[in-house]
């Protein structure tokens, strides 16, 4: 009977502060940084396949993403469309730097991943370097919530 009233209390306590708990959870689940791991994925831009559209799709750390080259910069993105899941590295790079979707022909910038086209979809993009030793991508990770 004892065991029971503490448990009952317990519970009312830790009841009590939920309130307080759960927005300070959400809160510090927001305010975390995602973990930004950088991936080598080249020794060399050269080493890269890039199709004659300056596209190609690359495996980072189990995910597979598209890598483009425009004006000797390199930019990455998801592999899939926002829209209905286009293979990007399939479409092509259009004279203003925009990627553009083979399904439907939507456009993205590669810079901020934009719908410059103007449907009201957002690509994902990630980091791109060119470094001494090779070449990186920052894929984000999840936060320590997992959100
Ligand atoms: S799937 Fe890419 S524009 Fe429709």
């Amino acid at each position: 009977m004892a065991t029971e009233k503490k448990s009952v209390l317990s519970v009312k306590i830790i009841g009590g502060y939920l309130w307080l708990i759960t927005p300070l959870i959400l809160i510090l689940s927001f305010m975390s940084t995602p973990d930004q791991k950088w991936f080598k994925i080249a020794e060399s831009i050269a080493e890269i396949n890039f199709s004659s559209s300056g596209l190609a799709e690359i495996d980072v750390n189990g995910k597979r993403i598209c890598i483009g080259l425009f004006n000797d910069t390199l930019f990455a993105c998801t592999q899939k469309c926002p829209h209905a899941g286009g293979i990007l590295s399939e479409g092509y790079i259009d004279t203003a730097g925009n990627i553009v979707c083979p399904l439907h022909r939507y456009k993205y910038s590669l810079q901020n991943g934009r719908n410059v086209s103007g449907e009201g979809y957002f690509l994902k993009t990630f980091p791109v370097e060119s470094r001494e030793d090779g070449v990186y991508v920052s894929i984000g990770t999840t936060n320590i919530f997992g959100l």
